[in-house]
C-alpha cells in the first residue's frame, strides 16, 4: 500500500516480546508502523532481525519515561512520516522485590517507565488527534494491575494507574474520535516473564485455567482490534486476556 495513505500507528517498547508482535501484527494489518525504542544497540539488531523476516519498521528513538525526550520523538515522526493515528503505550520494566525490600529507585523506575510514559506520550499526542478528530490510544496493562502480585507493589501501582487513567481520557475525547481501552495481559512467554525464576513462573503457570502462558501474538491481535477503525465504539474499556487466571 501507498505509504501516504497507510495509518501510522507509534508503539513503544517496540524490541521487546510484546512489543514486537504487536508492531508485526499493526505492519500485517497495513499500518506503517513507527518503532520507539531507547537502547540503539538493541535496536540495530532488532531492525535488522526484522527486515530479515520481511518487516520494515520507521525506527524511532526516545526514552518514554522522560517527557522531553517523548516530545523530540514526536516532533522527528511527524516530520519524517507523519500525524500519529495509533498510540500503543506499550514500554515496561519490572523491578520485582518485596516491598520491605524495594528501594526508593525501584519504584520511581517502575512508575517512570510504566506510568509516567503514558502521560508524556498521550500528552504530546493528544492535540494532533483531537485537531484531526481521530484517535486510536491502546495502553498495554497487566493482569497485576486488577489483583496483587508478590513482588510487585510498583508495577501493580503503575499498571493499575493506567486504568483510571484510561477511563478519564476517554470521557474526555469520547467526542473527538478518540478512542482510549486499556487491555491487561496474564503471563505471556517474553523475557519479562521468563525472567521469573522456574519454579516460581511454574507455579504461576500452575494457576492459568489453560494451563499455559498467552502467546504475543494473541495480545498483539487484540491490539489490531482496538486499533481498527471499526472499534470506534469502544472506549474507556479494559480487556483481560490472561488464560483466565483473573475473572472479574
Ligand atoms: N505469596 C506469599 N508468599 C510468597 C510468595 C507468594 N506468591 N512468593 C514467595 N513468597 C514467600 C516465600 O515463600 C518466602 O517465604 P520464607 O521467607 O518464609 O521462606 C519469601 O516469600 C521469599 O521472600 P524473599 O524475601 O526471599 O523474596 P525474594 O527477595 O527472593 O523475591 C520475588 C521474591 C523475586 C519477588 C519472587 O517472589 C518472584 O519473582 N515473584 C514473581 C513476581 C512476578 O510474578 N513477576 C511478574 C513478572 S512478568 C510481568 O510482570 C508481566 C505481567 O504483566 C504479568
Amino acid at each position: 500500500m501507498d505509504n501516504n495513505n497507510r495509518r501510522i500507528a507509534l508503539v513503544t517498547g517496540s524490541t521487546g516480546g510484546l512489543g514486537t508482535a504487536i508492531c508485526q501484527k499493526l505492519h500485517d494489518e497495513g499500518f506503517r508502523v513507527a518503532a520507539n525504542f531507547n537502547n540503539p544497540d538493541k535496536a540495530k539488531k532488532w531492525y535488522e532481525a526484522q527486515q530479515a523476516a520481511g518487516y520494515t519498521f520507521d525506527m524511532f528513538q526516545g526514552n518514554v519515561s522522560d517527557y522531553e525526550s517523548v516530545g523530540m520523538m514526536v516532533k522527528e515522526i511527524e516530520e519524517k512520516i507523519g500525524s500519529v493515528d495509533v498510540l500503543v503505550n506499550n514500554a515496561g520494566i519490572t523491578r520485582d522485590r518485596p516491598f520491605h525490600k524495594m528501594s526508593k529507585e525501584d519504584w520511581d523506575a517502575v512508575i517512570a517507565t510504566n506510568l509516567t510514559s503514558v502521560f508524556n506520550c498521550c500528552r504530546h499526542l493528544i492535540d494532533g488527534m483531537r485537531t484531526r478528530n481521530y484517535g486510536r490510544i491502546i495502553n498495554i496493562s497487566s493482569v497485576n494491575g486488577q489483583r496483587g502480585q508478590f513482588g510487585q507493589a510498583n508495577y501493580s501501582a503503575a499498571k493499575a494507574g493506567m486504568h483510571g487513567f484510561t477511563k478519564t481520557l476517554a470521557v474526555e475525547t469520547a467526542r473527538k474520535g478518540i478512542t482510549v481501552n486499556t487491555i491487561s495481559p496474564g503471563y505471556v512467554a517474553t523475557d519479562m516473564v521468563m525472567a521469573v525464576a522456574e519454579e516460581v513462573r511454574n507455579q504461576i503457570i500452575e494457576g492459568i485455567p489453560v494451563g499455559r502462558l498467552g502467546g504475543t501474538e494473541e495480545i498483539a491481535h487484540l491490539v489490531s482490534f482496538l486499533a481498527s477503525e471499526k472499534a470506534g465504539f469502544i472506549t474507556g474499556a479494559n480487556y483481560a486476556i490472561n488464560g483466565g487466571q483473573h475473572m472479574y
